[in-house]
């Protein structure tokens, strides 16, 4: 099928590509003409793994091209929309200007039988008001969410979990034509749920809300475990065997960020108060409010164990990345809990496998290191922030011999607290004895 993909951010151009991969003929279009040029350079504008290898893989067979001309989208018959919807500068909602440009840009080439397939995440009641922009050219709009986790983008594009269809027609020719797209996931006995608009558009946010719900329900445990001389992560494991609770996103530390649940929450959140139905999601707000805590508890830590102030110590930290697998700094407690540290004083150095240029980017002002080593070098305190294998593989007497004071904070409770403290290391973990 002939495909057209708007916005190549992580969803954008991985969904893009991934399309092409399993035959269709696909245009990757974007305005950022920078970043159309890597792509089409067969050069990946981010870090994800696996990507990289299928670009190249895909472009070479000719079925993907990348684009920043909108008359290139008119020989697609399905358009996808894969904008961001980041934060409104102004408040907590979304800001759709993205999705209303891509819309708009593409009204000219819409003809009769096109089908537009919403993929960004957006508040409920976008879908039909976006309908009802389409319908006079003749196209169909469906809402299409997308639930893939930056790390695992290829895998999840390719095998997702589900895949969930919102249309005004569940009986019309829309249901049929995306079926075509994903025939290969269907064949492989992939869930296909058929659902109205409102729906499709609550799905995402509320498994967006629900992870989040998740992360903050076991900081708020790790709080109380540590005021009572608990262990967190004993806690998660004995309540995660309980199948209906699950262990899967019950590790407590310095909390989610990323592009996704922060502004996810709070856009649902304000969605619901417009809706005039605020408190049936007030909890979203303590959930966020848990969750930003969580940095200043480790800030906290990190100052307590360097006997009441940061100001002139030196402080490696490891991790800048919202998560392993991923150079994205985006709403990134690793960066927050740098930044406040050199903010308090802190002669702060970090260093991160992959997110150093991203972070470079938005902090300049930011000491880092070429690797984790010179990190730790003359450290007073060593806080691990972002659970990259690496850190969870670090050798303790090797790191002890870098350092100046054997002090190891890890705010995502990723380390084996009773190796480094047989090497000598006083450990610190967030709800952990
Ligand atoms: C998320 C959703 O998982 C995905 O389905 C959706 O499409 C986009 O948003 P992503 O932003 O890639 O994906 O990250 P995710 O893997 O969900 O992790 C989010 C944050 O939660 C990370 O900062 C991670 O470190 C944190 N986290 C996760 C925890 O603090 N504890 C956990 O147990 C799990």
């Amino acid at each position: 099928m002939r495909l057209s993909v708007i916005g190549c951010g992580y969803l954008g151009a991985v969904h893009a590509t991934a399309m092409a991969s399993i035959g269709h003929e696909v245009v990757g279009f974007d305005v950022d003409a920078d970043k159309i040029g890597r792509l089409a350079a067969g050069e990946a504008p981010f870090f994800e793994p696996g990507f990289d290898e299928l670009l190249r893989d895909t472009l070479a067979t000719g079925r993907l091209t990348f684009s920043t001309e909108p008359s290139d989208l008119a020989a697609a018959q399905v358009h996808f929309i894969a904008v961001g919807t980041p934060q409104r500068e102004d408040g907590d909602g979304a800001d759709l200007r993205f999705v209303d440009a891509a819309v708009q840009g593409l009204l000219p080439v819409l003809s009769e039988g096109d089908v537009v397939v919403g993929k960004s995440t957006v508040p409920v009641g976008t879908a039909q008001r976006l309908a009802d922009i389409v319908a006079p050219t003749g196209a169909l709009l469906l809402w299409n969410p997308e639930f893939l986790r930056e790390g695992f983008a290829v895998q999840d594009t390719l095998e997702p979990d589900r895949i969930v269809y919102g249309t005004a027609d569940p009986e019309g020719p829309g249901v049929a034509i995306l079926d075509e797209v994903y025939a290969k996931a269907l064949a492989a006995g992939i869930p296909r749920l058929v659902t109205d608009f409102s729906t499709s558009e609550l799905v995402k946010v509320a498994a967006n809300a629900f992870l989040a719900t998740k992360i903050s329900f076991i900081n708020a445990m790790s709080e109380i475990a540590d005021a009572t001389g608990a262990d967190v992560t004993q806690l998660a494991d004995a309540i995660g065997h309980d199948v209906r609770i699950g262990r899967r996103f019950l590790n407590a530390g310095v909390g989610f960020g990323g592009g996704c649940l922060p502004k996810d929450i709070r856009a649902f959140a304000t969605r619901a108060e417009e809706l005039g139905h605020g408190r049936a999601l007030r909890f979203l707000r303590e959930v966020d409010e848990i969750n930003l805590r969580q940095r200043n508890r480790l800030v906290d830590v990190v100052s307590e164990e360097l006997g009441g102030s940061v100001a002139g110590r030196r402080i490696a930290i490891l991790g800048l990345a919202f998560k392993p697998n991923s150079d994205d700094t985006r709403d990134s407690p690793a960066l927050d809990i740098a930044t406040r540290l050199h903010g308090l004083g802190a002669d702060v150095i970090s260093y991160d496998p992959e997110a150093i240029e991203t972070a470079r980017r938005v902090r300049p002002h930011l000491t880092y290191a070429r690797t984790a080593d010179e990190a730790l070098a003359g450290a007073e305190a060593t806080v691990v922030v972002t659970e990259w294998e690496q850190f969870r593989q670090l050798d303790p007497e090797t790191a002890a011999d870098l350092v100046a004071d054997r002090l190891i904070i890890d705010g995502r409770n990723c380390l084996d607290a009773g190796r480094w403290r047989a090497a000598g290391w006083s450990y610190r973990g967030l709800g952990r004895r």
